[in-house]
């Protein structure tokens, strides 16, 4: 476990393993960025040819070790290149980077831009969120190299609003994490019985000791469901061993005046069902309950932090599988509420738990209603693989990107088009069709079939399948596998309510 500082201290005089500076692309050339002063004073006239010799450019990412000689008091300077903006999102994603250079040392100190509470916290999330990595099942315990001090330097260290930053910075920074753990762990590993008692301890953990805040975790078995009448959850899971739950968290402080509810997919595993995926697309299925973890650890984050906001989260969970008593293609399922849903593609799965648990949401009267899912292929066409897209209610869609924008997470509006609201309706046996076998617009149609379940509650979905999980390599402070989307997104988004 690394432990985080913030501390005052000149970067060049302070005693770590290594000292972590950011590189601006600026008019003139390459320069040090502010919080590096220090250092570049140390170097003096030598700096400009050294940074020259090591092709050293300052584009976003790149990494420069350099062995110090006692130029300054550590051992190893790292600069990372910030780009040409400095600003919170590129001290976030220079942070992140600095994390994973800075492996094998015992302490790190970075000295990247923060003199402002916004940069203290950008930094202190990179450097968290940059360092994770997933081990537990690895055999070898030092797979994880993360150092074991990590010391963030700012010139206004002891200033409260940046105390208070840097504090927060490491909740919101933990949830995210915790929400990565969830979906990194194995599917059948995280079966719903199984992801459902995982929330209610991550509950109980919040609520220990004095000064916690009061978190109310109830979760709803199979038996509950069917006397519930949840037809979308059972539906979806009847294909599994492993039975279907959900998951219901209440934070509800002394004095909030604004309710927020939050809803969020659970599918612990995607095969499909009998609509089964081919290969390809399945082997990355596990990260369908991604949706459920960022608001399960969006909620215990806005209790941690103790914001003045009432939090009703609801976690759908149901394992997709292919098995004698999977639900077919042709089915109609009536939802909890009483619409009746025919069931035209098993794959379209993650609507079905999510309009159960979106009337059980609306019911308890919130003033918001936002859900997060890893929900359709088509949005990861759309915006690629690192861009959520939002849609709903147009308030509420604007508030969600203003939060994203503060959070430094990529979001984007799509519309909900009125020719959706037909194809939603044109089921010829029931209420309404999960699907039509129509290509085009898939995230779209999508997002109509959920606002049916919403009761005309200001409501904003989120569809994340594109960055909820990361194929690829780490970029900035986003690590491969789960990444925690959204999660900050709706704790800044709380906080703007709040
Ligand atoms: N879980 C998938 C969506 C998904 C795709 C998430 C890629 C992450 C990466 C979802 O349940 C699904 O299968 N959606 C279908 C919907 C279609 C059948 C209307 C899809 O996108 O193909
Ligand atoms: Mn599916
Ligand atoms: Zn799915």
């Amino acid at each position: 476990m690394t432990t985080y500082n913030l501390r005052s201290a000149s970067p060049a005089k302070t005693h770590a393993d290594a000292v972590v500076v950011g590189v601006v692309k600026a008019d003139k050339g390459v320069e040090l960025a502010p919080g590096a002063e220090d250092v570049a004073k140390a170097y003096g006239r030598k700096l400009r040819p050294l940074l020259a010799t090591l092709d050293v450019t300052g584009k976003a990412g790149e990494v420069t070790k350099v062995p110090t000689n006692g130029a300054i008091s550590s051992p190893l300077l790292i600069l990372i290149g910030l780009g040409s903006d400095v600003d919170a999102k590129a001290c976030r994603r220079a942070a992140g980077v600095a994390a994973r250079a800075a492996t094998n040392v015992a302490s790190v100190a970075v000295a990247l831009p923060a003199d402002t509470a916004e940069l203290v916290r950008a930094v202190t999330e990179g450097c968290v969120l940059g360092a994770y990595t997933f081990t537990t099942y690895k055999k070898d315990p030092k797979a994880d190299k993360a150092p074991g001090t990590v010391t963030v330097l700012s010139p206004a260290a002891r200033k409260k609003d940046l105390v208070t930053a840097f504090e927060e910075a490491q909740v919101l920074s933990r949830a995210v994490t915790a929400a990565r753990d969830w979906v990194n762990i194995p599917p059948g590993d995280l079966t719903p019985p199984v992801f459902a008692d995982a929330v209610s301890d991550a509950v109980t953990e919040v609520t220990k000791g004095r000064g916690a805040p009061k978190v109310g975790v109830k979760v709803l078995d199979e038996k509950r469901l069917e006397e519930l009448g949840c037809g979308g959850i059972l539906g979806v899971g009847q294909g599994s061993s492993a039975r279907p739950r959900l998951v219901e968290i209440t934070y509800s402080p002394r004095g909030a005046k604004k309710h927020l509810a939050l809803v969020g997919k659970g599918i612990t595993f995607d095969s499909g069902g009998l609509t089964i995926k081919p290969a390809q697309g399945m082997q990355e299925m596990k990260s369908d309950m991604a949706g459920a973890a960022a608001v399960v650890q969006a909620t215990l984050a806005i209790a941690a932090l103790k914001l003045p906001i009432k939090v009703t989260t609801f976690a759908p969970m149901a394992e997709n599988m292919v098995s004698g008593s999977a639900i077919r293609p042709g089915d109609v399922l009536t939802m909890y509420g009483g619409t009746t849903v025919e069931v035209l593609n098993t794959d379209a799965e993650g609507r079905l738990i999510l309009a159960d648990a979106l009337v059980m949401a609306t019911e308890r009267k919130p003033d918001v209603v936002i859900d997060v899912a890893t929900l359709t292929g088509a949005m990861v066409l759309a915006l690629g693989d690192r861009v959520a897209g939002v849609m709903g209610s147009d308030e509420v869609v604007e508030s969600v990107l203003a939060a994203a924008e503060t959070a430094g997470e990529l979001q984007w509006p799509m519309p909900i088009p009125e020719a959706m609201t037909e194809r939603v309706h044109s089921s010829k046996v029931a209420d309404l069709a999960q699907h039509d076998w129509i290509r085009w617009g898939g995230g779209l149609f999508a997002a109509a079939f959920l606002r049916e379940f919403t009761a005309g509650t200001p409501w904003a979905h989120l569809d994340i399948a594109g960055p909820g999980f990361n194929s690829g390599s780490a970029y900035g402070h986003v690590t491969p596998g789960g990444t925690g989307v959204a999660v900050a997104t709706l704790v800044d988004y709380a906080r703007s309510l709040a």
